[in-house]
């Protein structure tokens, strides 16, 4: 078994000469970092990707994002180390019952956030992000939306807008699992710091928060906030991530660990460069149909 060294060092040779771009979420176990091209949010990663000249994507994340990697670099080969890389908050959007509520609501633009499969994406009028979703909504013509999968960060959206919002009762079991009554003793310990929080938390934590974002706006606040301390809401992987970007700055975490997200390994990556696996493919019709609801998200946003 080679140490972590050695496979860092293997992955970075297996990428140049394979012509490859190693994206790493920043949900992603620290060691990951080291072998990155870019470290950063699922979608600004896949827009990353599709900027380069490389042959191979491999994505340390999970399957929707190398999904959406696919839908915009489909000329590339996108490889997902890890077979256990789901998401069970993207499982829950199923096809067939999207199509039987679009078909309820015929007057109801279906947004879909980007924790999706490709096929929902497919049957979406437009994408969001956890960033941009409250702009999407607002700029879209209908009044009416069909909002999924997440309920959290569906609800949140609605509560900023006047339009109609269908809620998917879908959650982030990661996220879903985190309540006010503890991150309270934590800001009680920790009085001074300003509360972060991803949309996918509660209402209840929401509330609590000073900033509420995706994992792409965390560093940025912390650096324009004029705060020391942070409590950072949302997967764990996170407060690892921030206190190697902001490093004179002090995060507390009110976390839990995303399985999926850490079931990609060191020896994983290297065994994806050397045999090319495991790799992902979107029929070129849903490609299709996928990118024209991206390409609207990125038009509006
Ligand atoms: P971001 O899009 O904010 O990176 O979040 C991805 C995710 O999986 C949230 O749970
Ligand atoms: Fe899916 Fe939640 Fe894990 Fe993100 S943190 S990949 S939404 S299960």
């Amino acid at each position: 078994m080679l140490d972590k060294e050695k496979l860092k060092k293997l992955a970075l040779e297996l990428k140049k000469q394979k012509n490859a771009v190693i994206l790493v979420h920043n949900y992603q176990k620290p060691e990951m970092y080291d072998i990155a091209d870019f470290i950063g949010d699922s979608l600004g990663l896949s827009k990353e990707a599709a900027k380069t000249d490389a042959d191979i994507i491999v994505f340390c994340g999970v399957k929707f994002m190398a999904e959406t990697a696919k839908i915009l670099s489909p000329g590339k080969k996108v490889l997902l180390p890890s077979l256990d890389a789901g998401c069970s908050l993207a499982d829950m959007a199923i096809p067939e019952q999207l199509a039987k509520i679009k078909k309820e609501h015929p007057n109801a633009a279906v947004v879909s956030y980007v924790n999706t499969s490709a096929e929902i994406k497919a049957m979406s009028d437009v994408c969001c992000t956890s960033m941009n979703a409250v702009k999407i909504v607002e700029s879209i013509p209908n009044e009416e939306v069909i909002f999924l999968p997440d309920r959290n960060l569906g609800r949140y959206v609605a509560s900023k807008t006047k339009k109609k919002v269908i809620l998917w009762d879908g959650y982030c079991f990661v996220h879903d699992k985190l309540n006010a009554k503890m991150l309270s003793e934590i800001k009680m310990k920790n009085p001074e710091a300003k509360i972060m929080a991803h949309p996918e938390a509660r209402e209840e934590i929401l509330q609590m928060a000073d900033h509420i974002c995706g994992t792409g706006g965390m560093a940025k606040f912390a650096n324009s906030s004029g705060a020391q301390d942070f409590i950072v809401v949302t997967e764990c992987g996170m407060t690892e991530q921030l206190r190697q970007e902001v490093p004179n700055k002090n995060f507390y975490s009110f976390c839990n660990i995303c399985p999926y997200m850490k079931s990609t390994t060191l020896p994983l990556v290297v065994n994806a460069l050397i045999h090319e696996k495991h790799e992902i493919t979107v029929p070129e019709g849903i490609i299709a149909d996928a990118r024209k609801a991206l390409d609207k998200m990125l038009e509006f946003s």
